[in-house]
């Protein structure tokens, strides 16, 4: 167990879901516990705007999966895992259900698990369609029969998660990196990637793109190779616009960006983020001030409540957007304007998750980006 954490944390793999954390310091913690009784929940709620990659290894390698979470559970001493599959992956539940049962039949799930002393077995249970079920706390609220609701943190779900028991909690992505580190070792994977991006990454290629689909490559080609090499450009033929990075609450990245490096920090200092992989690509016939008004009425639908900023400012941010579009003259738009970036910051350092954090990239970059969508002027856009 020891020896498998370490390989984990010496590899460098950081969380696949979103936040990006060193997935061996959770590991750690998890094991570190005095409790009797931990869980591995694997997240497979893939919530996120052209995203398949879950998916896809679920369905078409669902041993991976089942092979990284064994992996994970014994290492830390936790005996039961759950993977929480969203329910519009009924193909995903099937083939896993049928693997698990595979799986078990050949030891390696039950009392004696892989030959390894220790018990570990697990299931998968079905999501009910809310984007918020795919944030951790309310994931694990969600599996305990209520729901969805965020937790705050701390206490963090490594500590106090299902039924209040330390809980590893990790992206289906991340749990099937395991068994390449631990079979080719750690230095192996971490000679893939740049700076503190190691590894490889299933981009997902989605939108107004000729050749859409899964690109597994090392963190560090840049989005212009990914969206014009392997993508090839707009399925339209038209220009490109933007392209949306990282789910409905990403940040629309404009081509004058687009050699940046696909490296966690690298899109975090343009005020980005990666997330899952997700891209999702536009033309210049997409109004951006239409997709600014709809990250927040998206943020108005799926907010949970827990939270001031999110649960009124998502509101109060489409009807401010409406009243700039329909301002009579320059100097209202902008008045609407500054009170718009003024609502981002709110959300943004202001929200208990990043549901309503992230809200405020789309919004943000899109006026940043492109004013003219606004009807706003570029220098005042850029204030
Ligand atoms: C609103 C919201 C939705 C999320 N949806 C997902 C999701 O669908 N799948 C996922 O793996 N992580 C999702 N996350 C991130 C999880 O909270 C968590 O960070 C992740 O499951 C941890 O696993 P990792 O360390 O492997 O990334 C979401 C977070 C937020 C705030
Ligand atoms: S930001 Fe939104 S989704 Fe997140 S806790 Fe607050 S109300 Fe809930």
């Amino acid at each position: 167990g020891e020896q498998t954490v370490a390989a984990v944390l010496d590899s460098g793999l950081r969380g696949r879901g979103g936040a990006a954390f060193p997935a061996g310091i959770k590991w750690r913690t998890v094991r570190d516990t005095p409790q009797q009784q931990k869980y591995v929940v694997c997240n497979a709620d893939e919530g996120d705007s052209g995203t398949f990659a879950d998916r896809m290894l679920m369905e078409g390698d669902p041993f991976l999966l089942i092979e990284g979470m064994a992996i994970a559970g014994i290492a830390v001493g936790a005996s039961y895992g759950y993977i929480y599959v969203r329910s519009e992956y009924p193909q995903a539940v099937a083939t896993l259900r049928e693997a698990l049962d595979i799986a078990r039949d050949a030891g390696y799930l039950g009392a004696n698990a892989g030959a390894s002393g220790q018990a570990f077995d697990m299931e998968v249970r079905v999501g009910a369609g809310a984007y918020i079920c795919g944030e951790e706390t309310a994931l694990l609220d969600s599996l305990e029969g209520k729901r969805g609701i965020v937790r705050a943190k701390p206490p963090i779900p490594a500590l106090q998660g299902l039924f209040g028991q330390p809980t590893l909690v990790h992206n289906v992505l991340t749990l099937a990196s395991v068994p390449l580190i631990l079979a080719k070792g750690a230095p192996f994977y971490r000679d893939y990637g740049m700076g503190r991006s190691l590894g490889t990454m299933p981009f997902q290629l989605a939108g107004n793109v000729r050749h859409g689909g899964l690109v597994e490559r090392a963190f560090g080609l840049t989005l212009r190779e990914l969206v014009e090499g392997y993508g090839g450009g707009t399925a339209s033929g038209r220009p490109l616009k933007a392209a949306q990075v990282g789910g409905p609450l990403g940040a629309w990245v404009p081509p004058s960006q687009f050699d940046t490096p696909l490296d966690y920090e690298a899109f975090a200092a343009m005020g980005a983020m990666l997330g899952h992989g997700g891209v999702v690509v536009a033309d210049d016939s997409l109004d951006l001030a239409r997709m600014a008004r709809f990250a927040l009425q998206f943020c108005a639908e799926e907010s949970c409540g827990k939270c001031t900023p999110c649960r009124i400012g998502s509101t109060r941010g489409v009807e401010v957007i409406d009243r700039l579009l329909a301002a009579p003259d320059q100097g209202r738009r902008d008045e609407q304007a500054l009170i718009l970036k003024d609502l981002c910051d709110t959300l943004q350092y202001g929200s208990l998750c990043a549901l309503g954090g992230m809200t405020s990239y789309p919004v943000a970059s899109a006026l940043k980006h492109f004013p003219a969508d606004f009807g706003l002027a570029p220098s005042e856009a850029e204030q």
